[in-house]
């Protein structure tokens, strides 16, 4: 029985990766694909997830939720990784909807759908998550499972010293998240910073005969520029893709239940994700968090997954 899935993303190159791969995994039944403002903002990440659902076509297409502005603004620094429109620049036509329901009403209409059943990967900011929570509050203990990737432990975070970028852009919902009671697991920019792809992946990739192999072969070469140029990085690092893998295949991580939370108030540390460590804790467990990775294993899984959904996706 295929697990049935959530999408929740900010696409981001990253986060149309793990798209593609989760699409046309046998093993996974994407019941929604909810847009949320991060990378991009809301409205261009709602256009994106339509226009990688246009160029994938998958043999069952997911409702498909739009993302909504949150209450205050998001970041602007340091995004500029994904291009102005957050898939590398590269110009794709989609028929764009105006008819999309609210991502936070898709994911607890889909919940609802299939109690217990369903799993939520956030990929981007947790706003849409927080407000299914507001909306609907007892879907946290109809959710299956609720896995996020973001946060640190005790790396440094990317888009300030203290904070990772999902956590950071709406750290109110994160917290409201993190204290919501349901099965939560961690994937931070610890464990996802671990996995970098070279150059030479460009070679590894499926051929432009598929439409996943030809997607893929117009965004990537972008964001490899784009962090030489940005980052002085010859390699990329793909985090949403990395907690996929954690996902469909967990036996190639390690995971320690840890209490965390975070902080909405700190000038220099908001959106930092703080767990508590002591010898003797005094807060309670809340959350799964990935803390070690075989990262080789994990590049091989991505690649073979990629050729697989290739083989699906023939032209
Ligand atoms: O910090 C990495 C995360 O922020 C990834 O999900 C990336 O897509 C951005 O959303
Ligand atoms: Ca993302």
């Amino acid at each position: 029985m295929p697990r049935k899935l959530i999408l929740d993303v900010d696409p981001g190159i990253d986060d149309a990766v793990a798209i593609c791969m989760s699409l046309f995994d046998p093993n996974l039944e994407v019941v929604a694909v909810t847009s949320v403002g991060g990378n991009v903002p809301p409205q261009q990440a709602a256009r994106n997830v339509q226009v990688i659902l246009s160029q994938m076509d998958p043999p069952r297409w997911p409702r498909i939720g739009a993302a909504t502005a949150p209450e205050h603004g998001l970041p602007t620094e340091g995004r500029r990784i994904f291009g102005p429109d957050g898939l590398g620049g590269v110009p794709f036509e989609a028929a764009v909807r105006r008819d999309l329901h609210p991502s936070e009403k898709v994911i607890c209409d889909e919940v609802r759908a299939a109690p217990e059943a369903v799993t939520i990967l956030a990929l981007g900011p947790l706003t849409n998550i927080a407000r299914a929570f507001l909306r609907d509050p007892q879907l946290p203990s109809v959710l299956g499972q609720l896995v996020i990737v973001g946060g640190t432990v005790s790396g440094p975070g990317n888009i300030t010293p203290a904070a990772e970028f999902n956590i950071y852009c709406d750290p109110q919902a994160a917290r409201a998240v993190f204290r919501a009671p349901c099965t939560k697991t961690l994937i931070p920019l610890d464990v996802t910073n671990r996995v970098e792809l070279t150059l030479d992946i460009l070679h590894r990739l499926p051929d432009e005969n598929s439409r996943v192999g030809r997607f893929l072969r117009k965004i990537l070469p972008a964001t490899f520029r784009a962090y030489r140029q940005e980052l002085g990085l010859e390699s990329i690092r793909i985090h949403d893709v990395v907690g996929l893998v954690a996902l469909t295949h967990p036996e190639l991580f390690s995971f320690v239940e840890m209490a965390g939370d975070v902080e909405t108030m700190g000038e220099l540390t908001l959106g930092a994700t703080v767990f508590d460590r002591r010898r003797v804790p005094a807060w309670r467990h809340n959350i799964a968090v990935a803390t070690e990775v075989d990262k080789q294993g994990v590049i091989e899984e991505i690649l073979r997954s990629l050729h697989a959904a290739a083989a699906a996706s023939e032209l």
